[in-house]
């Protein structure tokens, strides 16, 4: 008996299969890119998801056999637009999540609702621009024509479901990341879409996370080499999933992710209140669990600039040891990761990177370990806003691609005072807790909480008394930057008319 996980990442689509005992059976990674035709836009032909998809399946289903898989749970990067004409046939590229060109329709949107405030009543979110509803607007604004057509707007998960299943539909953690989701009731806000310009029959019908949505049809099961008749459930957006992934099924720890965005979470068991909108707070994976979380635009994303920017050559860990050979804090120097604007707690598109207090004698090193703690910054930023609302961990579950690093893990619990683990599996971040919430939905565990307590600690580490106060004072300066450079990067930004 297996379960599998298929997360359409943002570099690339991961298929994990999960036995009933939480043991991880196989897992494959395909990766695919994104394309950036101007500055700010973000973009992917849904054809590579599916291509990536296929060959993540056919790799894991070399190991697991086809008929032992019971259940699928979709994951994906949230918030992109897909948008289908009434054959189901992709009208153009998908707009991603770190897209940031629909500012004025974002602003639109917030404004047809009677302004912020009246927004946060329906929705408890802002119409941050990342979000899909500004992407619709965007299309409907600037490409009527093409937009005419569009019968369907799926996230990318959900575009996966429909070449698997055949089924247009989504689920309540998904939809919250349109902007356009009622997410105190679980279901679409009505009288928000109402006053908006577009049909609303384009956006799917929702399930919950762990509710079956339909089953893998003969197309989708050709395409993947899987049996047709095999349940697929709701699923989860990638960032809202991974909690669980991560074991955090429950409010008190909190989560955070380095992967290509950098996140900090936490689970809630009511839909609390968001007071300025800045921070994300959406349904859950569970029918009675909420999420909050905020994320800043550029982690992982960042090495990864910063590796090519050094000549693409060095891996990834060779980076990451030479960053250890730095003392904390970087000699003098600080990092601002805004390099595709920010999110959370600066929704500023136009904000940008900054390497503050160069001198002549850092080296590549020491660039490298400044920008690890500007991402740390980053997290650490979003958690005083969560603090601001009440939510306040004293451990941490790390995930995503930089949980692998020891040194990326040490600085979180310097930086934060407090413990930081990671579990088995939570390095795979969406399949994993996919693969799991599967399971759930199968009734091979009982909720959600039996299910991430399969999964053992793999690593503890614990706060240094020295780095945290080193930490707490190169914070202070982290955070007096944006304030004090914003007029600049948006006089650079009119400019260089950049976005
Ligand atoms: C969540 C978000 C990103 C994407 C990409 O709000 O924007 O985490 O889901 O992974």
């Amino acid at each position: 008996m297996a379960y599998l996980g298929i997360d359409i990442g943002t570099s690339g689509c991961k298929a994990l299969a999960l036995s009933s005992a939480g043991e991880i059976l196989a897992t494959h990674t395909a990766t695919y890119g994104l394309d950036q035709p101007r500055p700010g836009w973000t973009q992917q032909d849904p054809a590579i998801w599916v291509k990536g998809a296929r060959d993540a399946v056919s790799k894991v289903l070399e190991t697991v056999p086809v008929g032992d898989i019971k259940c699928i749970g979709l994951s994906g990067q949230m918030h992109g637009f897909t948008p289908l004409d009434a054959n189901g046939e992709v009208l153009r590229p998908a707009i991603l999540w770190n897209d940031q060109r629909n500012a004025a329709e974002a602003q639109e949107i917030e404004e047809r609702a009677g302004g912020r405030e009246a927004l946060l009543s329906l929705t408890n979110n802002r119409m941050l621009v990342g979000y899909t509803g500004g992407k619709i607007v965007w299309m409907q604004v600037h490409e009527p024509k093409l937009f005419d057509q569009v019968r369907h707007a799926l996230n990318p998960k959900d575009y996966l479901r429909y070449v698997l299943t055949g089924e247009v539909a989504t689920e309540v953690s998904d939809a919250s990341g349109t902007g356009l989701f009622d997410v105190r009731e679980r279901q679409w806000c009505q009288p928000l879409i109402d006053k908006l310009p577009f049909d609303s029959a384009i956006l799917p019908p929702c399930y919950e996370s762990m509710e079956v949505s339909g089953t893998v049809s003969a197309l989708g099961a050709s395409l993947f080499g899987l049996t047709a008749g095999i349940p697929v459930i709701g699923g989860g957006g990638d960032s809202v999933i991974q909690t669980l992934g991560t074991g955090v099924a429950e409010p008190g720890p909190l989560q955070t992710t380095i992967g290509t965005a950098g996140i900090t979470a936490a689970a809630l068991d009511a839909p609390k209140s968001n007071p300025d909108g800045r921070m994300q707070v959406f349904c859950n994976v569970a029918p009675d669990l909420w999420h909050c979380m905020g994320v800043s635009l550029n982690a992982g994303g960042a090495l990864g600039w910063l590796r090519q920017l050094l000549g693409g050559t060095q891996d990834f860990e060779d980076m990451v040891r030479g960053a250890g050979e730095v003392p904390a804090g970087a000699e003098g120097l600080v990092f601002l990761p805004y390099l595709n604007g920010e999110r959370c707690p600066h929704p500023d598109p136009t904000a940008r990177g900054a390497f503050v207090g160069l001198s002549a004698r850092h080296d590549a090193r020491h660039m490298t370990r400044a920008l690890m703690e500007g991402v740390v910054f980053a997290l650490y930023d979003i958690y005083r806003q969560m603090a601001g609302m009440g939510i306040n961990g004293r451990l941490i579950k790390a995930s995503g691609g930089g949980a692998r690093s020891e040194i990326w893990r040490q600085m979180q619990a310097d930086m934060f005072g407090c413990p930081v683990v990671t579990i088995e599996g939570a390095a795979e971040g969406g399949a994993f807790g996919a693969a799991l919430l599967a399971g759930v939905s199968l009734g091979n565990w009982s909720s959600i909480t039996e299910a991430a307590g399969c999964c053992s600690e793999l690593t503890r580490q614990s706060p240094s008394d020295k780095q945290h106060e080193l930490y707490g004072s190169a914070y202070e300066i982290y955070a007096e930057l944006y304030p004090a450079l914003q007029p600049s990067f948006a006089a650079l930004n009119r400019m260089g008319d950049a976005i």
